[in-house]
């Protein structure tokens, strides 16, 4: 039987299995899910096991929130001897086939942090076998049917048991269990800088960043305090308008680039039409964030937004497709098109972020 392993934060299982199976179900592909509580891992089991793929070729993973990597298994388990384990992986796997990268990846636990030790060692020697045997390859060598090659996946679960698997290099996350490892910049305020940094990578593809995130644009900040995410923007050039009651970091009013308003940001209106990025971290109700996030693209106040919506104790895969559908009313109500992704990304925790833009 064929399963797509999906990968996402410890406790948001359910979240994860519960879309996959939706936007499955859209495509007319179904399965049944295997939840591994607290371990940031769903297995879905597909009744027709072609529709592993077809499922990943059709469904981007950009459009599931709570999902950070997937592949679609090989086989069932492969149980892993004491020796000789590189020879083992191979003789698990297909001579025929080509990968242009392995990922050795675990569960996001702390059992799994010790794994990747024992992960990393084996690494060196899997990748010269593969090498070796043309399993794996480097980019230019691939020809492949399945539009521009694939990643070898091997999941240990522990150090006696691995899943292999594959995923399309087009369609899936560019870093190992979908986690980007961000540094935290010393001089940041606070940590929410990294929830920022983490959002501009994702959202906003690399080569666009001259023109939609560079010096010298205007932005506004709504929940600022202490400046963790006025501190990215600062720090690629922005002149920032933070709005928050509480205080802001010293280090960023000195930069000159920052004017801080003490004030509700549900008021806050810019005089002229000329920002461009709105960040909002307001802890509010996510329904009220949705509507000023709206109301600001519609009137023009903004052109792009990166916000936050909350994330509630229960019901939260509901909650979250409802607060986003409000945003959809508002701009068809409008006739606008638009852009709207939305992620739990690796630096968030009890929230997901939002990008969203009239095009
Ligand atoms: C999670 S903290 C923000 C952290 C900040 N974005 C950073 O990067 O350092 C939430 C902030 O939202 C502010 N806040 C909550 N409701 C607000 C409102 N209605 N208007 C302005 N600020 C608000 C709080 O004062 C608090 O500083």
């Amino acid at each position: 039987m064929t399963a797509i392993v999906l990968y996402c934060r410890p406790g948001f299982e359910k979240e994860c299995g519960a879309e996959i199976q939706e936007k499955a179900s859209w495509n007319e592909m179904y399965g049944y899910l295997e939840l591994k509580k607290n371990q940031g891992l769903v297995f879905f089991h597909l009744h027709d096991p072609l529709h592993g793929e077809a499922l990943m070729q059709k469904l981007p993973l950009k459009r599931l929130i709570f999902t950070r990597q997937w592949f679609v298994t090989l086989h069932e388990k492969v149980d892993l001897p004491d020796y000789n384990r590189v020879e083992a992986i191979m003789e698990s796997l297909d001579s025929e086939w080509q990968y242009d990268d392995l990922r050795m990846e675990t569960p996001d636990t702390n059992e799994g942090k010790e794994l990747s030790k024992f992960c990393r060692k084996l690494a060196v020697p899997l990748r010269q076998s593969l090498r070796k045997a043309n399993i794996l390859t480097s980019k230019k060598d691939v020809f492949d049917a399945r539009q521009g090659g694939a990643v070898l996946h091997a999941l240990f679960l522990s150090g006696q048991e691995l899943i292999l698997g594959y995923s399309l290099a087009h369609n899936s996350s560019p870093h190992v269990m979908g986690i980007p490892r961000l540094k935290f910049p010393s001089q940041a305020p606070s940590r929410s800088t990294l929830k920022l940094d983490e959002a501009f990578l994702y959202f906003i593809p690399r080569d666009e960043w001259d023109t939609r995130l560079t010096s010298g644009m205007n932005a506004v900040d709504l929940g600022s305090a202490p400046g963790g995410r006025t501190y990215q923007l600062v720090r690629r050039g922005m002149m920032v308008t933070a709005i928050d009651n509480g205080p802001m970091a010293e280090s960023l009013m000195e930069t000159g680039q920052v004017k801080h308003k003490m004030m509700d940001g549900f008021k806050y209106l810019p005089r002229k039409k000329n920002v461009y990025w709105l960040v909002c971290d307001m802890i509010e109700k996510p329904q009220r964030v949705a509507k000023l996030m709206s109301e600001w693209l519609l009137n023009g106040y903004c052109k792009e937004a990166i916000f936050n919506l909350k994330l509630p104790m229960k019901g939260r895969f509901q909650q979250v497709n409802e607060d986003l559908q409000s945003i959809k009313d508002a701009f068809s109500e409008h006739q606008v098109k638009y852009e709207l992704y939305a992620k739990h990304l690796y630096y968030d925790r009890e929230e997901i972020t939002v990008h969203a833009r009239l095009i």
